[in-house]
């Protein structure tokens, strides 16, 4: 077989068949192919797109590309969540403790920031002494001893789609349904959790912009994890605007540790709540939505969610002190006040520009290679619905520059819309699959 021809039939919008889907993977895999035709192959997909069938056998290739992980030995079903990316998602932080303290054991192997999105592994590795390159065997250990444990995904896990999303940062195919699909349901799989729930994002700070094609992002993913037998739900949630009022790292470690003390915006409470009850359900904690709702409820107010997280933070080497005391994080040399220009209610927070900002003060990477201010972000004084008066804050701006804080300023200040009405209530989940 020759990379030239297969590139040539799906430049065409051909079918590739399985063994010519087998090849593309293994020659990614193996380095025998170069990147300019991977590069172009990815491009055909692109603009051709994959049939729900090649699909699966290219989510399959790439499994079997690396290691699967077996979780076995746990000795329960294990729960797993995963968010295709967005601005201020902290989701995992406030779930993966509460569903522990519920008793549904996690395993969480999360990424990096990845373009303009935040990601957990960098949140969690704010906590002075946090660890997170776990073997495969200490992840398994500290589920066993804990009931959670969230560590880096380790390269010999789906190497193929590490290569091929390396490649489709730089060639502008990253937000292609198949591509998406394949890489996000691979890794899913070889992490060896027995149910997972995808966040699937839509929105200016998502990847993937509408509605609708999210709902196809969805059934592509739900559909192909059932033809590699395992079950997967979809919630699709909106990330027009960030989630809560903190957007960068350890600003939203704090903001889930008030989530776990009982305080809450409206977007993250609804998010949280019901991918924790889909979980529950799944697990049969709880009969129905409502009996899940309490559940959680009731997780909160004991301090029991709170504990969970207490035992992830110690059981990765993190100083827990920080749950009482936020001042042990790293704190930013600089801040800066951005003030309402008029009276009005906020009605619009763009994420992709506060992500965009986010990035400028240093909470995100440029280069691979880049360091990150772990205490660089912003602070949403004032979120949608709520009313500012002119002169009252409306965002902190949070940076050891003083030079970032003033090329963010403005991109913060253009993300905000104000209305003289009462703006209507906004639902976070669209949709679940
Ligand atoms: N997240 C992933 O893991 N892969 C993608 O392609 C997009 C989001």
């Amino acid at each position: 077989m020759r990379f030239v021809d297969l590139i040539e039939k799906k430049k065409k919008g051909f079918e590739h068949t399985k063994e010519e889907i087998d090849f593309i993977v293994s020659s990614v895999t193996k380095d025998t192919v170069p990147d300019y035709q991977i590069s172009a192959w990815l491009m055909a997909v692109y603009f051709q797109g994959m049939t729900e069938a090649e699909t699966a056998y290219f989510t399959d290739a790439i499994i079997k590309s690396g290691e699967v992980i077996d979780l076995s030995s746990i000795g329960s079903s294990i729960a797993d969540k995963h968010s295709t990316g967005g601005v201020g998602d902290k989701i995992t932080i406030i779930l993966i403790p509460l569903l522990a303290s519920c008793g549904i054991p996690v395993a969480k192997l999360s990424g990096r920031g990845l373009g303009h999105t935040g990601g957990t592994i960098d949140k969690l590795e704010s906590i002075p002494g946090f660890k997170t390159d776990l073997k495969i065997s200490q992840l398994i250990q500290k589920v066993k001893k804990n009931g959670l444990a969230i560590a880096s995904q380790t390269k010999k896990l789906t190497p193929a789609d590490g290569k091929l999303y390396a490649l489709r940062d730089v060639t502008a195919t990253v937000d292609s349904m198949p591509l998406i699909a394949s890489s996000v349901v691979s890794k899913k799989i070889a992490s060896g959790a027995d149910f997972v729930v995808l966040d699937v994002k839509y929105g200016s700070g998502a990847f993937i912009k509408t509605e609708k094609d999210a709902e196809t992002l969805s059934s592509l993913m739900t559909g192909i994890a059932s033809k590699l037998g395992r079950k997967f739900n979809a919630v699709i949630s909106s990330m027009a605007q960030p989630l809560g009022r903190m957007v960068g790292n350890s600003l939203e470690i704090e903001e889930s540790i008030d989530f776990l003390k009982g305080t809450s915006t409206p977007d993250i409470k609804e998010l949280t709540y019901e991918i924790a009850a889909l979980t529950l359900i799944h697990f049969k904690k709880a009969k129905d939505r409502n009996e899940a709702f309490n559940i959680i409820d009731e997780s909160i107010q004991s301090g029991k969610a709170l504990k969970s997280l207490k035992k992830l933070i110690k059981s990765q080497g993190g100083n827990p002190d920080v749950i009482n005391d936020f001042k042990l994080f790293k704190q930013p040399l600089y801040s800066f006040e951005i003030k309402a220009e008029q009276d009005g209610f906020v009605n619009n927070i763009d994420a992709y520009k506060i992500a965009y900002a986010c990035k400028l003060l240093g909470a995100g990477r440029e280069k691979k290679t880049d360091s990150i201010d772990y205490s660089a972000g912003i602070k949403l004084n004032k979120i949608y619905a709520e009313y500012a008066k002119k002169g009252e804050t409306i965002a902190t701006l949070f940076s050891d520059s003083e030079e970032k804080l003033s090329l963010a300023e403005p991109i913060v200040k253009n993300a905000f819309e104000f209305s003289d009405e009462t703006p209507a209530e906004r639902k976070i989940v669209y949709k679940v699959i």
